[in-house]
């Protein structure tokens, strides 16, 4: 399956008012923390860049806005845009990307960190602990919150219901329930670093 990825440098982000629609603007202005502002802005423009060239239509006409569990919902001039599509940012670059194919699409970007030893136990079930070492684990990291991202719940759902073992999904609990609402597609996972230093994860959900 193949997607679309647009990558900006928050540091060469255009203003605010070249971007954004009204309705956007407002939700924008809402927003009081600097580099929340920033990586709001860079994710809209990320995305806002692909579907123009997509549609052919100018930044302003696609409009993103986030539902009351800040999944982004678009429209494109006016109307719901049904593609698949996902925002994430991290560490100075925001990231969209765009499936016309697949139904369903979630992607995470992640810097490569050390991390302590209870965030690996307290965040990853130990069936998903296949491998060691800071790489593997910001990668597994970028899976779980791409297919989390993918289900449309976030991080609201616990991460051990989410399991990604050996680049294949599984779900459990309240995450298999959503999973079943969305009908069941076909989940597949792929990492790259993208960027140097960073893990990217995409998962693609498509229905056979
Ligand atoms: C969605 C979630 C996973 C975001 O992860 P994150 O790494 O903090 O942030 P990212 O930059 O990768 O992604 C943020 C984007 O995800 C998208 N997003 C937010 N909620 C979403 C949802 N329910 N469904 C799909 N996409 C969602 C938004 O586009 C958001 O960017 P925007 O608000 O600028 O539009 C969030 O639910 C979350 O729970 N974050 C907490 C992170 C955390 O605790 N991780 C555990 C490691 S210890």
């Amino acid at each position: 399956m193949t997607y679309q990825v647009e990558v900006i440098d928050l540091a060469k982000l255009p203003p605010g008012n070249k971007v954004l629609t009204q309705q956007e603007q407002v939700y924008y202005d809402t927003l009081r923390v600097p580099k929340r502002r920033t990586e709001w802005l860079g994710g809209r423009f990320a995305l806002k860049r692909l579907l123009s060239k997509t549609e052919q239509v100018d930044v302003k006409q696609v409009e993103i806005l986030p539902t009351v569990d800040g999944k982004p919902m678009v429209t494109v001039r006016g109307k719901t845009y049904a593609g698949a599509f996902s925002i994430t940012h991290s560490h100075g670059f925001a990231v969209a990307a765009l499936d016309t194919q697949a139904d369903y699409i979630g992607i995470d970007l992640e810097k490569v960190e050390h991390r302590i030893d209870a965030w690996k136990t307290g965040f990853f079930h130990p069936d998903e602990l296949t491998g060691t070492g800071d790489e593997f684990l910001t990668a597994l990291w970028t899976q779980k919150e791409a297919v989390v991202k993918l289900l449309g719940t976030g991080l609201s759902l616990n991460s051990f219901d989410v399991r990604c073992v050996q680049g294949k999904v599984q779900f459990y609990g309240a995450a298999l329930e959503v999973y079943h609402q969305l009908g069941c597609p076909q989940i597949s996972l792929s990492t790259t670093s993208l960027l140097p230093g960073f893990m990217f994860s995409v998962a693609q959900g498509q229905f056979s």
